[in-house]
């Protein structure tokens, strides 16, 4: 009988607003993975928000449950993985997921996650924030060394959804 060729995972990195969860949707469509938005699964899970998570516990407590849901999904294959903006803060997040799938770094400029990000009501780190823009600059500046240290980069700022999508297919087909 022949063996039943399992998919490696596609792990999508990068900033809020660079289109992790809604291209990531589309392209795990197409290519026949199944889907997991970590942050959601995260709220399901303990039947909270992350922006109460963040309120009450603190940032650390969501980032200790992050870390467990990457160590269980690295376990797992078959799936493509929208993670939240600041996986890449702990650099095991990145070992694990680069040993269990094909990593993507979503990259988005700092306008561009603004206008992307402007309505959302479930970030915590943009929530109580006056100017949305020089916190996006902040922590893009902060955080660019540890995204474009990931090798498969996919600039996403101007592309529409069905275009990241369709550049996320071929990444993955190409490295998997
Ligand atoms: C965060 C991004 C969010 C969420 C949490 C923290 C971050 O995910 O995990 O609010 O540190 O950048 P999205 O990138 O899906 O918005």
């Amino acid at each position: 009988m022949p063996k039943l060729r399992r998919m490696r995972n596609l792990v999508l990195v990068g900033f809020m607003g660079s289109g992790k969860t809604v291209a990531g949707q589309r392209a795990a469509d197409r290519l026949g993975l199944g889907f997991v938005d970590m942050d959601r699964l995260i709220e399901q899970r303990h039947q909270r928000s992350i922006s109460d998570m963040f309120a009450h516990e603190g940032e650390a407590h969501f980032r200790k449950l992050e870390r467990q849901l990457v160590r269980e999904l690295a376990a797992q294959q078959g799936n493509a993985i929208a993670t939240g903006g600041g996986v890449v803060l702990d650099p095991e997040n990145i070992r694990d997921f680069s040993r269990a799938g094909v990593v993507v770094c979503c990259w988005v400029d700092a306008r561009t996650a603004h206008e992307r990000t402007r309505h959302a009501k479930h970030r915590p780190l943009l929530e109580a924030e006056p100017d949305r823009l020089a916190q996006i600059e902040k922590l893009l500046r902060q955080r660019e060394p540890l995204y474009r240290a990931i090798p498969l980069q996919l600039d996403t700022s101007f592309l529409s959804v069905e275009q990241q999508a369709d550049e996320l297919v071929r990444i993955y087909r190409e490295n998997s």
